[in-house]
């Protein structure tokens, strides 16, 4: 097996949860691959011997991003309905049948391809583990190829039929998600979401689609309080879900919920960023306990960036996060989110899935908004 030293890193994010600084950062540091995993996180002069030296010239090296909430499998665009926004429009859950048609009249190659084309894009800033979803398809044939799509870039695939009820009557459409499209669905997801909001689905609803999802193997996950306070945020933490993602708008008692459950809440400030709503309070959740994780939700229609770059800066400025928080939201708390311990920290036994940011320390990400600082990512300790 290779052992790589990355040696002269100025600022090492290790996400170490035995560190007493929330990062684990170590200054003037050395990390040890040995094939795909860290082997050592070192101070630089107690670097062992490896069979290549890399030289990462005084930069920081932080966990690479996992970003787990994206719609990538569609087709078309809606730059026109971002425009009228700007000139004052609201953002409405309907738009999302615009992709819809798009989709659907799409090749499994012209998904494929543009799914790539995102996926390279979040590379070249910074992401590492992806999470996709289905729910341009809204039917038992284009949920199940969507899905197959996404497979292909990641094990990490969330089946979303109960994205907006398509055409028709509601009550058979939920009959239709939890029979024959959960059924065609199953094979290449891991997870099930549903969007509990007014305009898509009710609680009720939602209820219903996650046991049956759940009854088939799948892990349940939410879409709420987006647009509006709602029921969505307290089912979640109801059922027990490892994540709940948007939570812009909540109650107290939703806060107590979420903290008491131990739900993450996933904010998605590129959202409110391209819709011109109100940021979520993430400080607030922080402060009354509640695990905070940020995600990119990159999607046609609200927000069309696949930046945690972006992501970071705005959560920051936005939202009441240190950097060493929104740092943390994006890499640990993010494999939380996603259930997974391999990834998300630069610790011995973890895959060695990291950024090198043209900076010297973490800080910069919000300091420097809209710079490439990426100045390399590496997936299984190659860069990729
Ligand atoms: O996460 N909230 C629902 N789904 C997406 C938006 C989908 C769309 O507008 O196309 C979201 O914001
Ligand atoms: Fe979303």
């Amino acid at each position: 097996m290779t052992a790589t030293v990355i040696t002269n890193i100025a600022e090492l994010v290790t996400n170490d949860p035995g560190a007493d600084d929330l990062l684990g950062a170590i200054a003037d540091a050395a990390l040890v691959v040995e094939g795909s995993t860290v082997a050592w996180v070192v101070r630089a002069g107690e670097a062992p011997a490896a069979d290549e030296q890399v030289d990462a010239g005084g930069r920081a090296v932080i966990p690479g991003f996992v970003d787990s909430h994206s719609h990538l499998v569609f087709a078309g665009d809606r730059a026109a309905e971002f425009a009228a926004r700007m000139a004052g429009e609201s953002y409405a859950a309907g738009g999302i049948r615009t992709t819809v048609a798009a989709t659907r009249a799409a090749t499994d190659e012209q998904l494929t391809s543009q799914v790539a084309r995102l996926v390279d894009e979040m590379r070249r800033q910074g992401t590492t583990t992806v999470e996709i979803k289905s729910g341009y398809g809204l039917t038992v044939r284009d949920e199940a190829r969507s899905l197959a799509v996404a497979r292909q870039f990641t094990e990490e695939t969330t089946f979303l039929g109960a994205h907006v009820v398509p055409e028709g009557d509601p009550g058979e459409y939920v009959d239709l998600v939890t029979g024959p499209m959960l059924d065609a669905a199953k094979e290449h997801a891991r997870w099930i979401d549903v969007f509990c909001e007014r305009g898509a689905f009710d609680a009720d609803q939602a209820r219903a689609i996650l046991r049956a999802g759940e009854a088939a193997g799948l892990r349940g996950r939410l879409h709420a309080n987006q647009l509006g306070p709602g029921p969505g945020v307290g089912l979640a933490a109801e059922l027990g879900l490892v994540a709940v993602d948007h939570c812009t708008y909540l109650e107290d008692s939703d806060v107590a919920a979420l903290r008491d459950s131990g739900t993450i809440a996933t904010l998605l400030p590129g959202v409110e960023f391209s819709t011109r709503q109100p940021y979520p309070d993430a400080r607030r959740l922080l402060d009354a306990g509640v695990r905070v994780a940020l995600a990119s939700d990159c999607n046609p229609g609200s927000c069309f960036t696949s930046s945690i770059p972006l992501c970071i800066a705005l959560a920051v400025r936005e939202m009441g996060m240190t950097p060493a928080e929104a740092v943390h939201a994006t890499t640990y708390v993010g494999a939380l989110a996603l259930d997974r311990d391999d990834v998300g920290a630069l610790v011995p036994g973890r895959r060695a899935d990291l950024v090198v940011l043209d900076a010297p320390t973490h800080v910069h990400l919000a300091y420097r908004p809209g710079v490439p600082l990426v100045a390399a990512t590496w997936v299984g300790g190659r860069p990729a």
